[in-house]
C-alpha cells in the first residue's frame, strides 16, 4: 500500500498528463441515444413545436433585458420528440436516462430514479431550479463524478438533485448542452454565477480536446429509433461526408443565448427568408419558419393547411413537382430535397394524420420576421445534416452526411 499522500502525488501526476493534449487516449467520447416521438392527438406536434419556440423567445428576450433566466421558461418536456441518453453519475456510477437539450444548459437527475449519493457527492450551499415551458424542477446543488460513453468521466459536474419535479413522466432528468449562459439564475444564493456544462468541464479537464458537442442522427421512420450519437470534444468522420462548414454564433438578440446563426432560405430560386437570426435547436421536431416566410412557401409548394395534424399537405402532384429547399449559412449551402421536406409517411397516423396523405415538415413560427429568432433548424433538419456545437470558437458546424439526400421518407 502506498501512503496516501504519494497516491494523491501519483494522481495528481496522472491528472496533469491526462491534461497534455496530445496523450489524449480517446480524442472524443461517443454516447448513442435514442429517439422517442410521443404525440397524443391532432395538432399535438405542432402546438407542442410552437410552444417551444414561444418559450425559447421569451426566455432570450428576458435575458437579454437583464431579467433572471430562472424568471422564464425553457420548453423541453412537453415536446413531440424526445432525445434520451444513458449517463452515469457517482462512483460506482448510477445510470439515468436524461434528455438531451440544446436548448437549456442545467444537468440534473431525480425526476424517475433517485439520486444515488456515493463518496463522490458534494452538496453544495445552492439551491437550484429552472422552469421549462411544462415542467419545472428545483432542488440542491450537488457536484458529482459524470460518465459518458467509452467509460470516460468529468469530476466535479454540477447536478441539479430534484426534491420536486414535474412534467418528467418517464426520464430521470436533463442534460442540458446548451450555452453555460443559460444557467445564469437558476442557482440560490449565488443568482449571477454560470454552471459550467459537462461539456464545458470535459474540455477544462482535459478529458476532451475541445469545448464541443458533435450531434449525429440518421432520418427514421420508427416511433423510437436508437441510431443517434453525440460526440463530445470532436467530430467523428464515418457519420459525415465532406468538410463541415462553419459558421460563427450570431450576434442578434435573442438568438445569440441559444446556438443561434444567421440564415437565408430559398425554395428553387425564391427567396422566402432573407438573411436572418435564429436557432439550431435538438428539442424542437420541426423546420420553424416565421409567418411570412411560411406563407410564401406555403403558395409556392401549393400545400394548404391541414386541419387535422396542423401541418402542411401536399397532394401527390405537388409534391412531384416540389423544389429543392436551400438554406445558406455564410457562405454554404446546405439543400434539403423534395423527400427531405415531408414527414415520414410511416409515422403520419402517429401524428393524428392520414396515412395515404403527405405532409411537409416546414411550419409556422407564429410571428413574423425580424424579431431576432424568425426560424428554429429542428430536429427534422438535423437528421439530415450533421450539426457541430462548438463553444471553443463560438461557432455552429453543418456537414452532409450519407443519409442528406436519403428517400426514407
Ligand atoms: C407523452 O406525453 C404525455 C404528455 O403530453 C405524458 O403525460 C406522457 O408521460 C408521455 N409519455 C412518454 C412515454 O414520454
Ligand atoms: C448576423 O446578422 C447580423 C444582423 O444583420 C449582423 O450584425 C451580424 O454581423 C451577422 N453575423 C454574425 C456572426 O452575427
Ligand atoms: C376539416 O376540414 C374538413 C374539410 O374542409 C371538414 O369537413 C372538417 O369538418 C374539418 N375538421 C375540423 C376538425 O375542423
Amino acid at each position: 500500500m502506498f501512503p496516501t499522500a504519494s497516491l494523491t502525488t501519483l494522481l495528481l501526476l496522472a491528472l496533469s498528463v491526462a491534461a497534455n493534449p496530445i496523450v489524449i487516449r480517446d480524442s472524443f467520447i461517443k454516447v448513442p441515444f435514442a429517439k422517442k416521438l410521443n404525440v397524443t392527438g391532432s395538432f399535438d406536434l405542432i402546438q407542442k413545436d410552437q410552444a417551444r419556440a414561444r418559450a425559447l423567445k421569451a426566455h432570450g428576450a428576458a435575458k437579454a433585458s437583464g431579467l433572471a433566466a430562472a424568471a422564464t421558461s425553457i420548453g423541453v418536456t412537453n415536446v413531440a420528440q424526445v432525445y434520451v441518453a444513458s449517463v452515469g453519475v457517482g462512483s460506482p456510477a448510477t445510470d439515468y436516462s436524461l434528455l438531451i437539450d440544446t436548448g437549456s444548459s442545467n444537468t440534473w437527475v431525480g425526476a424517475g430514479k433517485k439520486y444515488v449519493k456515493t463518496s463522490t457527492s458534494k452538496q453544495t450551499s445552492n439551491r437550484v431550479s429552472v422552469t421549462y415551458g411544462s415542467g419545472s424542477f428545483s432542488g440542491t446543488e450537488f457536484t458529482d463524478t459524470v460518465s459518458l460513453g467509452n467509460g470516460l468521466t468529468v469530476t466535479g459536474q454540477s447536478i441539479g438533485v430534484a426534491s420536486t419535479s414535474e412534467g418528467f413522466d418517464g426520464f430521470d432528468g436533463i442534460l442540458g448542452i446548451g450555452p453555460d449562459a443559460l444557467t445564469v439564475g437558476t442557482l440560490s444564493p449565488s443568482t449571477q454565477s454560470t454552471i459550467p456544462t459537462v461539456t464545458d468541464n470535459l474540455a477544462s479537464q482535459g478529458v476532451i480536446p475541445s469545448d464541443l458537442v458533435a450531434v449525429s442522427f440518421e432520418p427514421t421512420t420508427s416511433e423510437s429509433d436508437a441510431n443517434g450519437e453525440l460526440t463530445f470534444g470532436g467530430t467523428d468522420s464515418s457519420k459525415f461526408t465532406g468538410s463541415i462548414s462553419f459558421t460563427s454564433i450570431t450576434g442578434t438578440s435573442p438568438a445569440n443565448e441559444f446556438w443561434g446563426i444567421n440564415e437565408s432560405i430559398k425554395y428553387g430560386s425564391t427567396t422566402i427568408l432573407s438573411t436572418t437570426a435564429g436557432i439550431v435547436d435538438t428539442g424542437t421536431t420541426l423546420i420553424l419558419i416565421a409567418t411570412n416566410a411560411f406563407k410564401k412557401y406555403e403558395s409556392a409548394t401549393g400545400a394548404t393547411l391541414d386541419n387535422e395534424t396542423g401541418l402542411l399537405k401536399i397532394s401527390t402532384a405537388n409534391f412531384n413537382k416540389l423544389s429543392n429547399l436551400v438554406f445558406t449559412v455564410g457562405s454554404n449551402s446546405f439543400t434539403l430535397t423534395p423527400n427531405a421536406q415531408i414527414w415520414p409517411r410511416s409515422l403520419n397516423t402517429a401524428i393524428g394524420g392520414n396515412a395515404n396523405s403527405i405532409y411537409l415538415v416546414v411550419n409556422d413560427i407564429g410571428s413574423n420576421s425580424g424579431e431576432g429568432l424568425d426560424f428554429i433548424n429542428g430536429f427534422t433538419f438535423l437528421e439530415r445534416f450533421y450539426s457541430v456545437f462548438d463553444t471553443t470558437n463560438n461557432r455552429v458546424g453543418f456537414a452532409t452526411t450519407p443519409f442528406t439526400t436519403a428517400t426514407t421518407n
